[in-house]
């Protein structure tokens, strides 16, 4: 008999209705992102513009609403006026994030014009390293003033009449790393956030800031710097970063597998601190949170620490080309459950990232067409069927041992509850590698709903990977569940992730 686990939702319960760019991406000028990966002028699959035809598709399957952009660790040297007006003009600089050398052939303008077609939002972040106020204010003139002044009229002289009206903003990017451009204490960083964003808001009254958090949850200044930071920008921000990236180093996958479990004592831990700033400060306001870089990332990082050293000062480099197993998918799986539980604080996340570095779509090195990764496949379902209001998920789930997070669930999952389209989603992974459990939930409250689908992601190979042309790693539709008067009972397998659609 397989182990049981039981769950009640209610569509009267809801945590949030979810922000939707809690499906966001970010796209930095590293490796073959930018080039060779959405723009690659000469490719079979290009437009006239250069972009990748074949790309913008796949995003576009992945339903992604923003995207950050252009850093990551290279905005804190990038210099923003490199990357506008004619693109023969435009120097190549030095990049000092990633040791390459980057053309600017792709600028302001052109990523603009990609996200369009993409369908997707600019999430626009500043260099508050080795740059400051005055440079900040100058590119929100330049994006977002109508004209008549300096910086608006050269937008307008570089063709771009219109103004770009970026809407949110990232006050720098990871200021607390060593490693950072320019990096800073909490009160140099504060101090320096809260005047940026004060000079913004006096150009543009509608753009909304997101200040840096700590880099990770390991950071030494982690806690003391949120606290610092909020206390100086607390009136002028609207979210605080999260990053957060897990590996597999130990190669034990049951305690990969309960990472996700760090990930929600992270936000609980900041959105505590965000609370307790509130309260010193007499404040009615929220502090929001935007989780604007969450992955996996391991696979690579040897090869790159090498081929940075040793082959400096290239043109898009195979960087942080991490080539993604069935469990990362899990993982993958697991984070998007703990954002959706989140959703009530957690109003922007950006999977980290989406083309070539750390991504769900690659494309083939060797000129071919561009794939899906096994991590694809876990955030295009959330992005497609997870949009709504959040339920909170009663869940008593059986457990299992692991060696680093003591005993853990083997069954994660939250509902999500579309109103509109009158539709509700179970997102499930039974993260027990060895047993299948069967899932009994209580869904007396959704009336008149019937099953639709029960879509699975497994292998019995947990290091299974996707490559160009061959899919190992695919979802499937399985005969799994059955809904009989408000009871559906449904077989999470062992090691798997799954959707269970139901619909009036
Ligand atoms: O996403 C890769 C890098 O990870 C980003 O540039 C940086 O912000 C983080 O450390």
């Amino acid at each position: 008999m397989s182990k049981k686990a039981k769950m009640m939702i209610d569509r009267s319960f809801r945590i949030a209705e979810i922000d939707d760019r809690i499906y966001g991406s970010f796209i930095e000028h590293l490796g073959r992102a930018v080039y060779d990966g959405i723009y690659q002028p000469g490719h079979p699959m290009s437009d006239k513009n250069g972009f990748r035809k074949d790309v913008i598709a796949l995003v576009k399957e992945l339903n992604v609403p923003i995207v950050r952009y252009p850093g990551g660790n290279f905005v804190s040297s990038f210099n923003w006026e490199d990357s506008v007006g004619p693109v023969d003009q435009r120097p190549h600089r030095i990049e000092l994030a990633w040791r390459s050398l980057e053309t600017n052939e792709v600028g302001l303008h052109e990523f603009s014009q990609w996200a369009k077609a993409a369908d997707a939002e600019v999430m626009m972040a500043l260099n508050l390293g080795t740059r400051g106020i005055a440079d900040a204010c100058n590119l929100l003139e330049y994006c977002n003033h109508p004209g008549g002044s300096k910086y608006s009229d050269l937008r307008i002289s570089h063709g771009q009449k219109e103004p770009y009206e970026f809407k949110t903003w990232c006050l720098g990017n990871e200021m607390d790393g060593p490693w950072q451009m320019g990096h800073k204490t909490a009160d140099e960083y504060g101090r320096l956030a809260a005047e940026t964003a004060r000079a913004m808001r006096i150009i543009d009254p509608s753009v909304e800031f997101v200040v840096c958090g700590s880099s990770n949850k390991e950071m030494p200044t982690f806690a003391t710097w949120e606290d610092t930071v909020l206390s100086h920008t607390y009136e002028f921000a609207d979210y605080l970063s999260l990053h957060t990236y897990y590996g597999n180093r130990s190669g034990n996958t049951n305690d990969f597998l309960a990472k996700s479990n760090d990930m929600d004592e992270f936000i609980h831990t900041v959105t505590s601190i965000c609370d307790y700033v509130k309260a010193k400060k007499r404040s009615e306001k929220n502090m929001y949170l935007s989780f604007d870089e969450w992955n996996v990332w391991y696979h690579s990082n040897e090869k790159d620490d090498d081929a940075m050293k040793n082959k400096p000062w290239q043109v898009a480099p195979p960087l942080l080309e991490d080539i993604y197993t069935f469990e990362d998918a899990l993982l993958v799986g697991l984070m998007l459950i703990v954002l959706l539980r989140h959703s009530d604080r957690v109003k922007v996340a950006c999977l980290a990232q989406l083309i070539n570095v750390i991504a769900p779509i690659m494309t083939d090195a060797n000129g071919g067409g561009a794939w899906r990764q096994t991590i694809f496949y876990p955030f295009m379902h959330a992005s497609r069927y997870g949009r709504g209001a959040a339920l909170f998920p009663v869940i008593d789930s059986p457990l299992h041992a692991t060696k680093d997070h003591g005993d853990v669930t083997d069954i994660e999952s939250i509902a999500v509850y579309n109103e509109e389209k009158e539709e509700v989603t179970i997102f499930a992974v039974n993260r027990n590698l060895d047993e299948d459990v069967t899932l009994v939930t209580d869904v007396r409250s959704f009336e008149g709903y019937s099953l639709k689908e029960h879509i699975v992601l497994e292998n019995d190979d947990l290091k299974a990977v996707n490559g160009f042309g061959q899919e190992k790693v695919a979802p499937q539709t399985v005969n799994r569940s059955v809904l009989e008067d408000g009871t559906l009972t449904s077989d999470i397998h062992k090691a798997s992730w799954n959707v269970i659609r139901l619909g009036k």
